[in-house]
């Protein structure tokens, strides 16, 4: 039996090789879970996490990020076949930290969201609004247009992912409210199921302070198909207390 939920987890820059008894943890904890689990460990673990795994492993693996370029002269990038090629299924594009830490518009994520499936990762694509674009009314007009520019024709047909995570909700403790998420989530699928068409129904994933104690909450809200998990994620007993409260 599989589930409809997609609960992952992102390392962000956090992680050494004696963190990978972690992802094993994980792995042994949720054996009998149907929901799909997906790790982003910092690039430095990937090759050496998906070993530790191995190949059959129900964890799936992904990137932080990956180049627009199938290669080059790209000083300090890896590009999505580099990903595949150490044991990436997926890979996080467009997360906050990316667009607002190293300036990347949204015309940037799309062209790596193209090299992505091009590659044959599957794409899980972040958007949301910072507190002042909230209190200034613009939210839906700033997660529309993140998803209209982010998210190519490419993806047309293919498998991706979209999470909703409120900029101001990452990190902070300050998880956004049912009522937020709800309508953030209602818009999100409106636009995607505009644009790709009312079958197409990826997994629309909160991420912002999901922690064990909140995930239940957040994961029985109507429409949420999961969960992107920051700090929680690190510590493979919190990351399970959340994989296990998935519906
Ligand atoms: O990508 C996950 C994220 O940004 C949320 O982080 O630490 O608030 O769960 P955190």
């Amino acid at each position: 039996m599989t589930s409809h939920t997609l609960i992952a987890g992102n390392w962000k820059m956090n992680g050494l090789l004696s963190s990978l008894d972690e992802a094993r943890a994980i792995a042994e904890g949720s054996s009998d879970s149907v929901v799909k689990i997906a790790v982003f460990p910092p690039f430095t673990l990937l090759h050496a996490m998906s070993e530790a795994l191995g190949p059959d492993s129900h964890i799936l693996l992904g990137g932080q990020d990956c180049h627009h370029e199938d290669n080059g002269a790209y000083t300090g990038d890896v590009s999505a076949a580099q990903l595949l090629d150490a044991g990436a299924r997926m890979v996080l594009l467009g997360h906050s930290e990316r667009r607002h830490g190293h300036k990347e518009a949204c015309e940037l994520v799309a062209l790596k969201a193209r090299a992505a499936v091009k590659a044959g990762l599957e794409p899980l694509i972040c958007v949301g609004e910072t507190l002042e674009q909230r209190k200034e009314g613009l939210t839906h007009a700033v997660l529309s247009k993140q998803l209209r520019d982010s998210l190519p024709d490419d993806l047309i047909g293919k498998a991706f992912h979209v999470s909703y995570e409120p900029v101001w909700a990452i990190g902070t403790g300050m998880i956004a409210t049912d009522d937020q998420i709800i309508d953030a989530f209602a818009l999100i699928r409106r636009v995607i199921s505009e644009r790709f068409g009312d079958e197409f129904k990826p997994h629309l994933l909160y991420g912002g302070s999901v922690k064990p104690d909140n995930a239940a909450e957040v994961l029985r809200l109507e429409g949420v198909g999961g969960a992107l998990v920051g700090g929680a994620s690190l510590k493979a007993a919190d990351f399970l207390k959340i994989i296990h409260s998935a519906p």
